[in-house]
């Protein structure tokens, strides 16, 4: 007979109970991050699956990147409110966040959407503190890669001043990384390695199998992969990117519709030191 049984402890009460025995027992706690949610396929594949995802996998905080949430381009007030209202507690976004006008605004007031934190003059925070759902205090950084990227300050310094200044007892500590380079990714990962629990990558739309914990204790995976429609060219209509570069002409872009996958990364963090236990891809849909 469990411990919970003799106590006499059933259902809600219980799985409560458990969660936060889960949580004291063994120091762990779980972070979810699901990859660039692209137009209304990516946004219909996570309200179909998160709330199942974070209940099988007990994630504590989770965590979305949400620069191209309104038809492959931007985030939208609406847009941002709907994936909260899912369970995401932080959104991070990338280069295309400045797509939609209404999100300038919307950033200064809803500190849980984040911008890249390098951005040298721009509406909103690139960091949130905020608490997950087993009390711990996290911190979810968004920066931006330079290399064929807009021109940002230094993505690796400004690291290093945003975790100078944060709290020391904010171990568990979880970085977005947009850019381009597998390169730039992988160098931050190094450079971050047992200063933040986990860096994923995001912005190229594929999934990298380079899933691991670096030596100080940081999960790495250099791109986390577009939740959206795979039956594209990174999103976009295969017709319309093919025309692209069959003439260099300019073309109108619109979001695909079809083969909606769901990419993700699931981290298991020891609360006490912030350092990553296990890390892992889950991912819905394709093959
Ligand atoms: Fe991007």
């Amino acid at each position: 007979m469990t411990l919970l049984r003799r106590l006499g402890i059933r259902g809600n009460a219980r799985h409560l109970f458990d969660h936060s025995m889960r949580v004291k027992l063994n120091g762990k706690m779980n972070i979810l991050f699901v990859g660039d949610i692209f137009a209304s396929p990516g946004r219909r594949i996570v309200a179909d699956h998160l709330a199942d995802i974070m209940q099988t996998n007990a994630i504590d905080l989770a965590i979305g990147n949400a620069e191209n949430a309104a038809g492959g381009f931007g985030v939208t007030p609406a847009i941002a409110e709907g994936l909260f209202a899912l369970g995401f507690d932080v959104l991070t976004t990338g280069n295309h966040v400045w797509d939609k006008r209404e999100i300038y605004e919307y950033l200064e007031r809803q500190p849980r959407l984040l911008r890249p934190a390098n951005y040298p003059q721009a509406p909103g925070a690139g960091l949130a503190v905020v608490p997950a759902r087993n009390g711990v205090e996290c911190a979810v950084l968004n920066l931006q890669g330079r290399t064929y990227m807009p021109a940002t300050d230094c993505p690796f310094r400004k690291a290093d001043s945003i975790l100078a200044g944060l709290d020391p007892g904010v171990r568990v500590r979880f970085v977005d990384f947009h850019a381009e380079v597998t390169s730039e990714k992988i160098a931050m990962g190094w450079y971050l390695d047992g200063r933040v629990s986990a860096l994923v990558g995001t912005h190229t739309h594929i999934a990298t199998a380079d899933t691991r914990i670096l030596p100080g204790g940081t999960a790495y995976q250099t791109d986390c992969g577009m939740t959206g429609p795979y039956d594209s060219v990174i999103g976009v209509e295969t017709g319309v990117i093919l025309q692209r570069f069959l003439t260099s002409l300019p073309v109108r872009m619109e979001a695909a519709t079809k083969g909606a996958e769901l990419h993700a990364v699931i981290v298991e963090v020891d609360e006490s030191t912030g350092k990553a236990r296990t890390v892992r891809r889950h991912a819905i849909g394709g093959d």
